[in-house]
């Protein structure tokens, strides 16, 4: 895509709705494809497909509420750029007042233009005014793009290390904390 992205200040940022669930999906593959070129095999992002995501999201943002689940996309003209997702944690283990970052993922065009700043605020804001105290995320180890953008926001490498996997392919995440109530990051997450 070629089409370049103005100032994130017209772009708008608001929950999503059931609709959304196919830009989001469409969004999400765009953004695997993207951003973890050379991190995952290429015969797996090759295989990913919308439609399966579409289901889930769409899942997700009708059960939004029942599992304090939130969803926020970002759009300009009416066209998705990007979304965050948050919610209780997905594993047990956490301190009430702790919430995570599920996802947050924008179109390549938008990357570096202030549009995953205000996602990422407005979807922190949410979680502060539905009383979380503190935050977590997992982020892949080698996504160095994603790393500094948390660590641009404040956010801190706590030592939480877990292993996913995608097919025969094994993940290696990282696990970041963000202390909602004063911005910054402490070292250990309120388990
Ligand atoms: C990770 C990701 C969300 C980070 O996005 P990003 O492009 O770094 O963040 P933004 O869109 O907010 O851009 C921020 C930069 O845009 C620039 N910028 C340009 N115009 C701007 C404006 N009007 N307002 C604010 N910033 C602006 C600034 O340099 C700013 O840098 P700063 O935060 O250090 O000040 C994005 O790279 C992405 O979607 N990656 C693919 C998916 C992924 O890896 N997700 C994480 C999974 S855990």
């Amino acid at each position: 895509m070629t089409q370049t992205v103005p100032p994130a200040v017209t772009v708008r940022v608001r929950r999503a709705t059931a609709d959304d669930a196919r830009a989001i999906a469409a969004v999400h593959v765009h953004a695997w494809r993207w951003a973890y070129r050379g991190l995952l095999p290429s015969s797996l992002l090759a295989r990913m497909s919308d439609a399966p995501r579409e289901a889930t999201w769409r899942e997700t943002i009708v059960a939004d509420g029942a599992r304090r689940a939130s969803v926020w996309v970002a759009e300009l003209s009416g066209r998705m750029l990007g979304f965050v997702a948050t919610g209780a944690p997905q594993q047990p283990g956490y301190a009430e007042d702790t919430a995570e970052v599920y996802a947050i993922y924008q179109l390549q065009e938008a990357a570096k233009t202030g549009v995953a700043r205000r996602m990422l605020a407005r979807a922190l804001d949410d979680l502060r005014a539905r009383g979380f105290r503190c935050a977590i995320l997992w982020v892949l180890e080698t996504n160095g793009r994603a790393r500094d953008f948390y660590e641009r926001k404040g956010w801190c490498i706590d030592g939480g290390a877990r292993t996913d996997a995608v097919g025969r392919f094994v993940l290696h995440e990282v696990r970041y904390h963000l202390d909602l109530a004063s911005g910054a990051s402490t070292n250990a997450p309120r388990a």
